[in-house]
């Protein structure tokens, strides 16, 4: 028999990877999908067959985190050997407008999940992942934070979620269930939900690049995060729950960034040379200046290649006149154009400033290491949104209707 997981919170970037991570494995994969009123299983679409064919070793079910009854009933009908609870609201600033439900789905829903093990008597059958976060860590007490470093919340989101931490670990004490709190730094990837800022970020350069759109507004460009790659946490999430003995671990990369070192890492990814003028609301970021030969091929398609090419060979090559559509100012983003402001709106009442993480207790249990560069990362989602970005800028060419899908 394969082993079977159930992924809560399966519809997002890392239900997606995890589901994917272990189907390679051999498992059978059962997620919790809430009920939308639009299709909302994009991520997980490629992984879907056909229930009436055979050998198929993925399913869904309709679930909630507010919903205990129906957590048990999944429970009991899926038999896992792993659950793996990925479900919660995590957006950090959507937590202070929805205090309430943040706490209800992720604070109590990690509970209810506890409990349905306990309740159909499954404490010894099954191997349970808590996601909890870096953001548990909130105002730091110490640099970097490590698994002894003690907790700070700074917001809803983040206090729901100490409350989901010591939970998991009363009730592996109480009940010697094998539950594990895997307390991940940053990850992103490109699924990464459009609102967090790398996102946010990468799709709107891509858009800037290819004249879809002028600029964009950000909030704080001075807290720094340890950013690493989802499919890199997956891993530490699977490996976790292969431990002979439960336990919490650190994952993360060990360097941090702002979000500044970010927007400027993703502008430069398309061949703009950013500067930032200003101070304070005011603040704006203008293009300095414009990488043709690499601008042109963001635009065109052939970033690999043009990245492959000797860069020297590559700006000989890249004449301006070999690109008349963008000189002299012709092109969507002239030097000089503001492509960055500032709105108070994306600021938080009370903000996590700094984070970066220690892995060294992972590393040493069980050999987990980030794979995955900082520059690697921004260059794999920059990539991608261009990819994006010019099917919206064909579609639109040939007369469809093109949202924006901005906040
Ligand atoms: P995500 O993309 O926002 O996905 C969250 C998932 O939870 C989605 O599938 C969402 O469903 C589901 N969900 C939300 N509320 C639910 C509810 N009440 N009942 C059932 N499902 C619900 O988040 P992620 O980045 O993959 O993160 C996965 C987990 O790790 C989260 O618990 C997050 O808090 C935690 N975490 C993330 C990071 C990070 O940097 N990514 C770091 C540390 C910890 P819909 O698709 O229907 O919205
Ligand atoms: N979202 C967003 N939008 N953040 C912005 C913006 C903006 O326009 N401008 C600046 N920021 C800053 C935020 O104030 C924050 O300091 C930083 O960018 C990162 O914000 P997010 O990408 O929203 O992530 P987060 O760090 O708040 O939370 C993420 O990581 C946590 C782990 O530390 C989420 O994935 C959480 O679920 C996760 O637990």
């Amino acid at each position: 028999m394969p082993r079977a997981a159930l992924i809560t919170g399966i519809t997002g970037q890392d239900g997606a990877y995890l589901a994917e991570l272990l189907l390679q494995q051999g498992y059978t994969v059962h997620g919790i999908k809430r009920r939308a009123s639009s299709f909302n299983t994009d991520r997980v679409d490629h992984l879907y067959a056909d229930p009436h064919q055979e050998g198929v070793r993925f399913f869904m079910n309709y679930g909630d985190m507010t919903d205990a009854t129906n957590l048990i009933r999944v429970v009991q009908e899926t038999q896992p050997d792993e659950i793996y609870n990925l479900a919660a609201q995590s957006h950090v600033q959507v937590s202070f407008e929805t205090p309430e439900y943040t706490a209800n789905s992720d604070a109590l829903g990690t509970l209810r999940l506890l409990e349905a093990l306990r309740i159909l008597g499954m404490e010894r059958k099954v191997r349970f992942y808590q996601a909890s976060t870096s953001e548990m860590f909130g105002l730091v007490r110490e640099m970097p934070q490590r698994e002894t470093t003690p907790f700070y919340p700074r917001s809803p989101y983040g206090a729901a979620k100490v409350y989901g931490y010591w939970i998991t670990v009363n009730y592996r004490e109480a009940y010697g269930i094998h539950a594990s709190n895997g307390i991940l730094f940053n990850h992103e990837s490109p699924i990464r939900g459009e609102t967090f800022v790398t996102r946010k970020i990468t799709r709107a350069v891509a858009r800037i690049a290819l004249g879809l759109q002028e600029s964009f507004y950000l909030g704080n460009l001075d807290s720094r995060r340890d950013w690493g790659h989802a499919r890199d946490y997956v891993r530490a999430m699977y490996l976790m729950l292969q431990q002979d003995e439960p336990g919490d671990y650190v994952i993360a990369t060990g360097r941090q960034h702002s979000v500044r070192e970010f927007v400027l890492r993703a502008f430069g990814e398309v061949g703009i040379k950013l500067r930032f003028e200003g101070e304070g609301l005011e603040e704006v970021g203008v293009v300095d200046e414009v990488d043709l030969p690499r601008f042109s091929a963001a635009r065109r398609g052939d970033l690999a290649a043009e990245l492959a090419a000797d860069d020297g060979a590559a700006a000989a090559a890249g004449q301006a006149g070999s690109h008349p559509a963008l000189i002299d100012g012709e092109g969507p983003v002239p030097p000089g154009s503001v492509v960055l402001r500032i709105d108070p709106r994306y600021f938080r009442p009370t903000e996590v400033e700094s984070l970066v993480g220690d892995p060294t207790k992972a590393r040493e249990r069980f050999g987990w290491q980030a794979t995955i560069t900082f520059d690697e990362l921004v260059r794999e989602m920059v990539a991608d949104d261009l990819v994006a970005a010019r099917r919206d800028d064909l579609l639109s060419a040939k007369g469809f209707v093109v949202r924006e899908f901005r906040e």
